[in-house]
């Protein structure tokens, strides 16, 4: 397939297992960049990150939840946050963060890495806070675990189209 972004969007999947190569400071302020390239009302750009490699933070935050063997495994994480001072519209913010986090995961699987989406950890998210020492003005979305795939468990399915389109509208033709 020549179509890259259409590649990037089918050959994605969640990756929850890492070999242990760390994953370069430099390729994860580009993840960051991409996300910070998605589409956001009025241009608002609510989203912030923390990024974390250190040892002893990733098994604090892999203790907030029941996915903290993806945590402890993934090399690097980076938290993703709406800055509550920065926020125009609440339901437009929220989209903003996933459509962020969205373009992290693409670029993540262009630049042969892997990651996933974690979001159970909001249960927790006054403790993440904690952890990473940010203010409680900013609202955790998700953490993103990031690695070098061990190229294992990538099986995804998705719902038939057909189920997903309500109906066409279209112009007789
Ligand atoms: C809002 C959201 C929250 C998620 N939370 C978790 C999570 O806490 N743990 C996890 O392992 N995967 C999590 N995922 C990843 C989904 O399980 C995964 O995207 C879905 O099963 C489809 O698989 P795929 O990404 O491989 O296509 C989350 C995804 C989204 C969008």
């Amino acid at each position: 397939m020549t179509k890259p972004v259409l590649k990037a969007i089918y050959k994605r999947r969640s990756v929850r297992e890492y070999t242990d190569d760390p994953v370069k400071i430099e390729d994860l302020r580009e993840i960051v960049k991409a996300g910070s390239w998605a589409p956001s009302g009025l241009n608002n750009q609510p989203w912030r990150f923390v990024l974390v490699t250190d040892t002893e933070t990733r098994s604090q935050l892999a203790e907030q939840t029941r996915y903290g063997h993806v945590i402890k495994g993934a090399p690097a994480l980076i938290a993703v946050f709406l800055d509550t001072k920065d926020m125009y519209n609440e339901v437009k913010d929220h989209q903003a963060s996933g459509a962020c986090i969205q373009n992290m995961l693409l670029a993540a699987e262009e630049m042969g890495l892997g990651a996933v989406w974690l979001g159970e950890i909001l249960n927790r998210k006054d403790q993440v806070n904690r952890i990473i020492e940010v203010s409680d003005d900013y609202d955790l979305m998700a953490i993103v675990a990031v690695g070098h795939p061990t190229g294992r468990n990538r099986d995804s399915k998705r719902k038939e189209l057909n189920s997903l389109i309500i109906k066409e509208i279209l112009e007789d033709s």
